[in-house]
């Protein structure tokens, strides 16, 4: 900088934690996102109240991790917290605990303790107002209050963190933050943040290889994980599970892919599994790839621009996992909860993905097949001739599977057409059946 002239554009603190308030957060994904920390804070129980109070609601996250030393919360409440990240850790941009918090709130505070032995707790405060007054980045101690004793005594047993959010203006209206449309709102968002966190953290719920398994509640109830392939389900079906390395610009990481077909409804354990596991989406847009980071679910839903979703493929999803060291690659954001499949990935994924989906499909015919209309032969054909059909279908499966990869899928579904409709009975022994 010798020589040179320069200037002072350091960014106005009012201005900008406004706008870092829209950066993509609702209140699922925030509460998800403070529940990362308590996750790379090593918690094993992360406890989730949504209190009902008129202007006074709040919502308070509180987990028994490693917690903060009073010079650690201080770095914490920095936007962009200067810090180094191992492999494998959820955070990577330094801004999660302050950008989720202020995307519902105004006021956050953060309670803690990091001794073991000693019951030492530290709380410090982020206000909006104090900071669009003063137009300065600054951090308070907290006003006394019930809400913050609660934090410390909660932390009277152990090591932790209370992560309290008040004012939520950006939850409750500013005008009518009391009344019935004001208690039923937080009602339904504990409701949804329970589902979000089911689906999101559900590997660590289950319980991860070294790693104590997490229990989340939301207002006192258990959070149970909710896993996308019904693994349980004895009719699941995975196929072959693949690898494939990701060049990246400092070296190479592994992306792992695993395929499940669901079974049909007629297949399912039980009417009632079949609705749980259909998801918040439903089934149809429910199919496609489940995107973890580090285990953590951060996308899913649709074949990130592989194919359409279709109502015949509904019964294929797919884990996509990578680690922390292709963030980039993967272009992860802030809210973790979108990903860009780096191109070069997303043409290795194509033939795989389109073999779960002529799968699937042929899983949905069937049961499509077996509710709506006879099979060809029914219980009283002979057990040779119930044979040959099925080696018939499964030669039509294998036909299909064999354009698939050999990169001819379009041709193929041209062939299919024209069979339909000058050899509808061959194209109905192959098990193809009518589009
Ligand atoms: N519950 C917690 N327990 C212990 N430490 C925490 C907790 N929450 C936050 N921290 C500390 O505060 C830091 C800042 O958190 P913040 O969420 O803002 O950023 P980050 O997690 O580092 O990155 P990202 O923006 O990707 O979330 C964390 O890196 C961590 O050191
Ligand atoms: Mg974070």
């Amino acid at each position: 900088m010798a020589g040179r002239a320069w200037y002072d554009v350091s960014p106005s603190a009012a201005r900008l934690t406004g706008s870092l308030r829209d950066i993509g957060y609702d209140f699922t994904t925030a509460v998800a996102d403070i529940v990362d920390n308590s996750v790379a804070a090593g918690a094993t129980r992360v406890e989730v109240m949504i209190e009902y109070d008129g202007s006074n609601s709040r919502v308070l996250i509180a987990d028994d991790g490693c917690g903060m030393s009073a010079r650690s919360l201080l770095e914490a409440l920095r936007f962009g917290t200067r810090r180094s990240y191992t492999q494998g850790e959820l955070g990577r941009y330094g801004l999660g605990l302050k950008t989720a918090s202020l995307s519902q709130c105004r006021v956050l505070t953060v309670v803690s303790r990091s001794s073991k032995s000693a019951v030492r707790t530290y709380a410090r405060t982020l206000d909006l107002d104090l900071i669009e007054e003063w137009d300065q980045w600054v951090v308070t101690d907290p006003q006394p209050g019930e809400l913050v004793d609660r934090a410390r005594r909660w932390l009277a047993e152990g090591t932790g963190t209370i992560v309290l959010w008040q004012v939520l203006d950006r939850v409750l209206s500013e005008k009518r933050p009391e009344g019935g449309w004001a208690r039923r709102r937080l009602e339904s968002l504990a409701k949804r943040t329970a589902e979000h966190l089911a689906i999101v953290f559900h590997r660590f719920l289950e319980g991860l290889p070294e790693r104590q398994q997490l229990i989340i509640t939301v207002n006192g109830h258990k959070v149970e994980p909710w896993d996308p392939f019904a693994t349980d389900e004895p009719a699941t079906v995975e196929l072959a599970r693949q690898a494939f390395e990701i060049e990246t610009t400092t070296g190479s990481g592994r992306v792992h892919l695993r395929r499940f077909v669901l079974p049909a409804r007629d297949r399912f354990s039980s009417p009632a599994e079949f609705e749980r596991l259909s998801g918040p989406l439903n089934w149809n847009r429910q199919q496609g790839l489940y995107v973890y980071r580090a285990d953590r679910l951060v996308q899913w839903g649709g074949w990130g621009g592989i194919r359409g979703i279709d109502e015949h493929t509904k019964l294929a999803r797919a884990a996509l996992e990578f680690d922390t060291d292709l963030d980039a690659a993967f272009q992860i954001n802030v809210a973790k909860m979108r990903v860009a499949l780096p191109p070069q990935l997303r043409q290795l994924l194509e033939a795989p993905v389109n073999e779960l989906c002529i799968l699937a499909d042929d899983t949905y015919r069937k049961t499509s097949r077996s509710t709506n209309r006879p099979l060809p032969v029914d219980v009283n054909t002979p057990p040779e001739e119930r044979a040959a059909t099925q080696a018939a279908v499964n030669a039509g499966l294998a036909l299909r599977m064999a354009a698939m990869q050999a990169g001819h899928w379009t041709e193929w579904e041209a062939i299919e057409k024209l069979l339909r409709e000058q050899a509808p009975d061959v194209a109905e022994l192959l098990g193809l059946g009518p589009q």
